[in-house]
């Protein structure tokens, strides 16, 4: 791929879902684990990462927008889509694909956690340490990246650029 804004590749994420796949496949044992992305930015980490996780699982997705059209979050958080599942004494795993602010996080967390789950992971595919204004614990962190907007692997700007492969710089 000839794009010079590249930052990480589809092999490089291929690479990490087998290893976060892995992780989980140990740390999760005889558990009873459903995995919770959030719409739509996690799908296709979703999707790669499940293919790596060898347990018995259930998926679900929410729908939860705290950004809208614009770069910056506007700080508050909606829930579009609820899950459908019931996740009482459950062992869940939030798959993200990018804690920036940490504020989505830090909400959907604590709305979940009213729902008495057993035990609640979060797993992303990318950290923005940078953007904190909320502490979230973060269980499972495929790739680090500077305060710079970036999309492609389900991100959007806008909308658009979520069916790239890789993900790039805007
Ligand atoms: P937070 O509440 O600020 O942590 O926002 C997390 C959400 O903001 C993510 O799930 C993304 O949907 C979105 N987001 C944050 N940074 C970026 C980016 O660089 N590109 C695309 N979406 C982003
Ligand atoms: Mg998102």
């Amino acid at each position: 791929m000839s794009d010079e804004k590249v930052l990480i590749t589809e092999e490089q994420i291929f690479k990490k879902a087998k290893e976060i796949g892995a992780e989980i496949t140990e740390d999760f044992q005889g558990k009873d684990i459903i995995l919770v992305g959030i719409l739509k930015g996690s799908v296709m980490w979703m999707a790669d990462l499940m293919k790596r996780i060898d347990l018995d699982l259930a998926i679900d997705f929410m729908a939860i927008s705290s950004y809208g059209d614009e770069k910056q979050s506007s700080g508050v958080v909606k829930i579009i889509k609820d899950i459908d599942i019931a996740i009482e004494d459950k062992d869940v795993i939030i798959v993200e694909d990018i804690v920036d602010s940490g504020t989505t996080l830090a909400y959907l967390k604590s709305y979940l956690k009213n729902m008495n789950p057993k035990s609640i992971s979060i797993c992303t595919l990318l950290d923005k340490p940078e953007g904190r204004k909320t502490l979230v614990d973060i269980d499972y962190k495929g790739f680090e990246v500077d305060d710079v907007f970036i999309v492609g692997y389900g991100l959007d700007y806008a909308q658009k650029y979520r069916n790239l492969p890789y993900i790039k710089e805007l």
